[in-house]
């Protein structure tokens, strides 16, 4: 991986290998939330030699400077040096959370992820991305700084409802709306959600190794990754919590497609129960755009989907983005 390399272990039962697969002979701070089944954290801590336990709030809130500053200063208390580290066993908030602490601890300490939603395990767990929301925007305050490795246990998703399996298999498809069509096919033709999941997990993280090693900080081809995102941000931000992360890309994502893309899209996030339509007008959502991206007049990148399985980019003004969203299916 660009920026850094590290492995990736992607295998049911990793988990429980954390001992032999990372290094834990030292202090390491170990953050989870309170949606995380405890067992997953603990069996961690159990093989650390000094295990110091964190378990923040669930939800965006905690990506916030109080929480980080909470992990810095238990860092701090529990004397960590240079050559501690930080597990975050979680999804994609205690991931950017913790990353960044490790990050910016004395300039920067070992960082493991063990990523337990699907959401993080196809998507935020690698690519180097940490940040905190700061002043009601997201991701406004971060670094690029790279994990030591990432293990991803796939068995970790059975604790997971239904609802968040499918928000995060969103990331999934927009992986395979604009990168991969065979992966897109899979999605379409799956029978048995649970057996595909190790293959939908790989092939996603070969689009996002792929991208990332090209343009490891979003120069250029990353932006690809934001596919649904600037509406889905918006859209998130309008219901203020109430619509999952990936359930507001799964909507943002289908006014950028063609009429015969969309179309199948569609026809996908209905197959895993996502939301395909909301009825806020571009009037509505756009203070969230110019708000989440602190912008006036100045243009947005924007995906758009011809075809399953490419994409191109165009530059639009936000009032333009809003026609998109106005003329959605
Ligand atoms: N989640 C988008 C990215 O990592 O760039």
């Amino acid at each position: 991986m660009a920026g850094g390399s590290y492995e990736i272990v992607l295998a049911p039962g990793v988990l429980r290998q954390a001992g032999e697969e990372l290094a834990l002979g030292r202090r390491a701070l170990v953050v989870t939330d309170e949606g995380v089944p405890p067992e997953y954290a603990g069996q961690v801590a159990a093989r650390c030699k000094r295990a110091v336990c964190l378990t923040v709030a669930q939800g965006e809130e905690s990506k916030s400077f109080d929480t980080l500053q909470l992990l810095l200063k238990t860092m701090l208390d529990a004397g960590f040096t240079r050559g501690d580290c930080v597990v975050a066993v979680g999804g994609g908030v205690v991931g950017d959370l913790s990353a960044f602490a490790a990050s910016i601890y004395m300039r920067g300490i070992d960082f493991y992820n063990i990523p337990t939603t699907l959401l993080s395990q196809v998507d935020s767990s690698i690519g180097g991305k940490t940040a905190v929301n700061f002043h009601g925007v997201k991701n406004v305050v971060g670094s690029f700084f790279q994990p030591k490795k990432v293990l991803i246990d796939p068995d970790t998703l059975r604790t997971l409802s239904p609802r968040q399996l499918h928000a995060g298999l969103a990331e999934a498809i927009k992986m395979a709306a604009t990168r991969d069509a065979e992966l897109f096919a899979l999605l379409e033709e799956s029978r048995d959600l649970e057996a595909d999941l190790p293959e939908i997990i790989r092939r996603s993280l070969c689009i996002k190794r792929d991208v990332v090693e090209q343009d490891p900080t979003e120069k250029g081809l990353r932006k690809v990754l934001n596919f649904g995102h600037t509406l889905g941000h918006a859209i998130e931000g309008f219901h203020q919590g109430t619509l999952y992360h990936g359930e507001c890309v799964a909507l943002g994502m289908l006014p950028l497609c063609s009429a015969g893309a969309g179309e199948r899209l569609k026809r996908v996030l209905e197959k895993y129960e996502l939301p395909t339509r909301v009825e806020q007008s571009g009037e509505e959502l756009l203070p969230y755009i110019l708000h989440d991206k602190k912008m006036g007049a100045e243009k947005v990148t924007a995906i758009l989907v011809d075809e399953i399985g490419s994409f191109r980019f165009a530059e639009l003004t936000p009032a333009e983005l809003m026609e998109y969203w106005e003329r959605r299916i």
